[in-house]
């Protein structure tokens, strides 16, 4: 059964998403915060893990039903279904063009930011409404927390890049402590404690996404959603990103697109495959074909589509 909501316009006129990239949209997403969601989404939830159930612990921190996604007349995503567990590393690999970075920014209402956008379906988070009309879109960013394909830290000292959504928050106190909470999360502490009012420009690009991802974790979210964290880093920096996804596994939700099958294998724990599928009149609609433990993915995938891509015959 599916719970198919009325369809809904999203906000336009807005800055477009690609400001958001660049981070201003984190920017005014925090200067408008207000709680409209339930508080109590960090509340255990109890472990119901059996058979059937393998991808997650309790109940779901998403559960996607039903989700049509349109840019004006085109449709990006069809009838998408997925549930995203808590604490757990949800792997999105599918070919270019399929719909993952639109599916990503459906779960944290980026795609709000972008003119004629509509969403059809359902999006719960904790069992509430995401698109709700009682639901804060900017309070959902702080709490869904997003880095981007390319590290984008604001023009500004290491320090202030951490602090930033923390005081706009209006978090005078412990501030420093706050700040050095956050870059260790992010494995970046030792790199930078004696170099903090330095610009966040004169880091490595390695080093300038776990900045990101510090900058992410400071305003303590619970989901960080990550669109390709990797693709503009080296082999060691990539590594070090994966492990620290390991490590943040620990107290955050994370979802990554990655179009790299080996680092989807090494750090997810659920993957999603999706694909375009293409109708009579050429256009390609995203459909996602099989959501499974990555390991059932990459070992015994059910549908033929996902064996094809995950052995490179397609994609
Ligand atoms: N802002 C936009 N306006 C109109 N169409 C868009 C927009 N962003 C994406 N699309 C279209 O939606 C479809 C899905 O795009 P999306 O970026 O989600 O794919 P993807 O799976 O992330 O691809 P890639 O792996 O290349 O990043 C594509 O056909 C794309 O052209
Ligand atoms: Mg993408």
């Amino acid at each position: 059964m599916k719970g198919r909501a009325p369809a809904r316009e999203t906000a336009g006129g807005a800055p477009a998403a690609v400001e958001d990239e660049r981070g201003g949209g984190q920017d005014r997403g925090v200067a408008e915060a207000s709680i409209t969601l339930s508080d109590d989404v960090h509340a255990p939830t109890p472990a119901v893990r059996g058979e059937g159930q393998p991808l997650q612990d309790g109940e779901p921190v998403f559960e996607v039903r039903g989700l049509d996604f349109y840019y004006g007349a085109f449709k990006a995503l069809r009838d998408v279904d997925l549930a995203i567990g808590r604490q757990r590393i949800t792997a999105l690999i599918g070919p270019s063009g399929c719909g993952k970075s639109t599916f990503l920014r459906c779960l944290n209402r980026m795609n709000d930011l972008i003119p004629g956008t509509r969403v059809d379906g359902y999006i719960g988070y904790h069992g509430q409404d995401l698109y709700g009309d009682s639901v804060d879109p900017i309070e959902v960013r702080r709490r869904i927390g997003m880095v981007f394909q390319k590290p984008n830290p604001f023009p500004k000292s290491i320090y202030d890049n951490v602090a930033f959504g923390p005081r706009v928050n209006g978090r005078k106190k412990d501030l420093d402590d706050l700040v050095e909470r956050s870059l260790r999360q992010a494995a970046l502490w030792d790199e930078v404690k004696d170099k903090l009012k330095q610009s966040a420009f004169s880091l490595s690009g390695g080093q300038q996404q776990r900045l990101c991802i510090a900058r992410a974790v400071a305003v303590q979210p619970e989901v960080i959603l990550m669109d390709e964290p990797c693709s503009a880093l080296d082999p060691i920096a990539t590594i070090r990103i994966e492990e620290l996804m390991c490590e943040l596994k620990e107290d955050y939700t994370i979802v990554i697109v990655t179009h790299n099958m080996q680092q989807a294998a090494r750090v997810s724990d659920v993957t999603a495959f999706f694909t375009a599928e293409v109708d009579d009149n050429g256009s390609r609609t995203g459909v996602l074909v099989e959501t499974d433990t990555t390991n059932a993915i990459f070992t015994s995938p059910k549908d033929q589509r996902t064996d094809d891509y995950i052995t490179g015959r397609f994609g």
